[in-house]
C-alpha cells in the first residue's frame, strides 16, 4: 500500500482521462493520494476531487509562483474553507459533509523561477503560515534555490514533530538534518531516481525511518523510466525499488513505514 503525499490531479494535463487515471490507481497499489493546490483555482478544483474520491484529501494554499496576485480576501476564503472542510470534522457528529482538508500547501519560496519578488514570496509565506497556525493544519512547504531564506522563516513559526513536510526535497543532507531538527518530514520522488540524482539519494538513504514520505508531484517529476513524461502515483513503485536499495531494506518496509508517516503527519484516523 503506498501514499501519495503530493499530486496535482486537478492539472490540465489530466483533462482527457482523469477519471481513468484516478480509477486505475487501487489497482496499482496506491490506496491514498492528497491533491495539493497551487492557487486560488485550484483551491476549487482539489476540494472537488476530494469530495468526490473516498481516497482523495486535499491541501489547500498558493504556491509561490502564484502570489504575485493575492490578496487578503484570498486568505480569508482560504481560512474559511480550511476549517470548513477539515479532515478533523469528520470525527465530529455535528458536522455532517465530506470533510477532506488535511494540510496547508503548497506554500514556499522559488528563487529558481522567481515568478514573483522575492520579497512578495516571503511575506506570502510567512502569511500561509500563520494562516495554518489559525486553523491548526501541517504544512507542505515548496522550497527551490532558497534553503536558508525558507529555513530562516520557518524556524520564527510554529515548529515540533509533524509541523510540516518539506516536499521535493533538493537541498544536501546538512540542510535535511536542520528542517528534520525544527520538526519537518522529508518527502521524495522521482529524483532519487535520476542518474544525477546524488543528492537526493543521499538524502533517501539519511533520513530517519520516522520522517519520510513518498511524493510524485504529479504530473511533474516522473522517475525513471519514464523521466520527462506525464507522471502518475502508479509509478512510485519505481521510486520505492531505489529508496529500498539505498536504505538496504525492503519495498515492503519503505511502503509500510512511509505509509504510517503520512497517517501520522496528515493526522488521519482511517
Ligand atoms: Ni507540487
Amino acid at each position: 500500500m503506498i501514499f501519495d503525499t503530493h499530486t496535482h490531479y486537478d492539472d490540465h494535463k489530466y483533462d482527457d482521462d482523469r477519471e481513468a487515471v484516478l480509477a486505475s490507481l487501487s489497482s496499482v497499489g496506491i490506496q491514498r493520494v492528497v491533491n495539493v493546490a497551487a492557487d486560488m483555482h485550484s483551491v476549487d478544483t482539489t476540494l472537488q476531487l476530494a469530495q468526490t474520491h473516498d481516497f482523495v484529501y486535499a491541501a489547500l494554499g498558493v504556491h509561490p509562483d502564484g502570489v504575485g496576485a493575492l490578496t487578503e480576501a484570498d486568505m480569508d476564503r482560504l481560512k474559511e474553507l480550511a476549517l470548513k472542510y477539515a479532515y478533523r470534522n469528520a470525527a465530529d457528529p455535528k458536522v455532517p459533509g465530506l470533510n477532506k482538508v488535511v494540510a496547508i500547501g503548497e506554500i514556499g519560496l522559488d528563487y529558481y523561477w522567481d515568478e514573483s519578488p522575492r520579497d512578495v514570496q516571503k511575506q506570502w509565506l510567512e502569511r500561509q503560515l500563520q494562516l495554518a497556525e489559525e486553523v491548526d493544519l501541517p504544512v507542505i512547504i515548496h522550497s527551490r534555490d532558497a534553503a536558508k531564506a525558507t529555513y530562516d522563516i520557518l524556524k520564527e513559526h510554529r515548529t515540533g514533530e509533524g509541523t510540516g513536510i518539506v516536499h521535493c526535497f533538493s537541498y544536501s543532507r546538512e540542510m535535511a538534518r536542520e528542517f528534520l531538527n525544527l520538526g519537518y518530514y522529508i518527502a521524495l520522488g522521482g529524483v532519487t531516481t535520476f542518474r544525477n540524482g546524488r543528492t537526493a539519494k543521499e538524502v533517501a538513504a539519511y533520513v530517519p525511518s520516522d520522517r519520510l514520505l513518498l511524493e510524485t508531484d504529479c504530473p511533474y517529476m516522473a522517475p525513471v523510466p519514464y523521466r520527462g513524461k506525464r507522471n502518475y502515483s502508479g509509478y512510485l513503485t519505481h521510486v520505492v525499488d531505489v529508496i529500498a536499495e539505498l536504505r538496504g531494506t525492503t519495498r515492503e518496509e519503505i511502503e509500510e513505514m512511509t505509509w504510517e508517516n503520512a497517517r501520522r503527519l496528515y493526522r488521519l484516523n482511517d
